[in-house]
């Protein structure tokens, strides 16, 4: 099902859209809420029902850009054509690009179900693929564009008890670097967020306390996260791993043996949902 509508149309900061999926609540909300507080136009992207219209009229009114959004299922293969359809029908001009969908199942391989096997493969590397490979062009007719692909701090190494979690976001991770290379003449820049834990929802805050007291002490607070992630993407950075904390804990890992460091995660994801 698709749905949608303009909430407000004031701003005359930027003509530009910026495109945001999985916007309804956690990271991608922030990551919203930063870009309007930026003075960007928005286009917002999440499942039916989650109070995307009340978000863009709130967004549009406390930050003074014009917020649409689109309420469409993102496992599906068609969304991407679809936003694409929807913005060239409404002549909206993006210049951003922020794949932020994703989710974050665990566990033992042998215990996952189909539904959550699929929902990572397509929520995380799916989705980010077809939305990149659709609007490339678009993004190109820019004089500067941005695409901002969010992976995960799980993504820089394999992740026992998360294996197909870390393994979607070493794709993201991937992916990203090569197309920056790819549209880096093309005005396009490809930015791949690599954040440790945020507390965006009640899911990731059991799964937190469930890895311990060490793993929670370096969480972020998805605002937080955003203003990073936002700063360091028109900055034109690579990889931004958000927050002092887990950019050390990155620092100090690359020092540590490889077999060392795949059982300290081992144990630290061992039972964690
Ligand atoms: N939280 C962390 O600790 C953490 C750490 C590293 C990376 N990340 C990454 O950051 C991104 C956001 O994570 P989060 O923790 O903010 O997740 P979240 O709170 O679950 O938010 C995910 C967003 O995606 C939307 N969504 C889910 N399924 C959808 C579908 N089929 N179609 C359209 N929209 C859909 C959700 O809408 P609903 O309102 O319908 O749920 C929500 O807006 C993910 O890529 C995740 O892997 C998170």
């Amino acid at each position: 099902m698709v749905s949608s509508n303009r909430s407000t149309a004031m701003s005359d900061s930027s003509p530009y859209y910026a495109i945001v999926t999985g916007a309804s609540q956690g990271l991608g909300r922030a990551l919203a809420t930063e870009l309007a507080r930026r003075g960007h136009n928005l286009l917002l992207v999440a499942l039916p029902g989650t109070g995307l219209p009340e978000l863009s009229e709130s967004l549009g009114v406390n930050h003074n850009v014009s917020v649409l959004f689109l309420e469409t299922d993102l496992m599906s293969r068609e969304a991407p054509g679809v936003i694409l359809e929807y913005i060239r029908a409404n002549a909206i001009e993006t210049d951003i690009l922020v794949n932020n969908v994703g989710i974050g199942h665990g566990g033992e391989i042998g215990d996952y179900s189909d539904e959550a096997i699929e929902e990572s493969v397509f929520l995380n590397m799916r989705c980010t693929t077809l939305m990149t490979n659709i609007f490339a062009e678009e993004l190109g007719k820019r004089e500067r564009a941005y695409i901002l692909n969010i992976g995960s701090f799980g993504g820089f190494m394999p992740v026992p008890y998360k294996s197909i979690y870390s393994a979607t976001k070493s794709y993201i991770y991937n992916f990203s670097l090569a197309v920056r290379e790819e549209l880096r003449d093309r005005g396009t820049s490809v930015s791949v967020a690599m954040p440790g834990g945020i507390i965006t929802n009640h899911r990731v805050r059991k799964r937190l306390n469930e890895v311990g007291p060490v793993a929670r002490s370096f969480t972020i607070e998805p605002d937080r996260a955003a203003e990073d992630i936002i700063d360091s993407m028109f900055r034109f950075r690579k990889v931004i791993i958000p927050g002092w904390r887990m950019r050390m804990a990155y620092s100090i890992g690359c020092l540590l043996p490889f077999r060392l460091l795949l059982a300290m995660t081992g144990r630290m994801f061992r039972g964690v949902s």
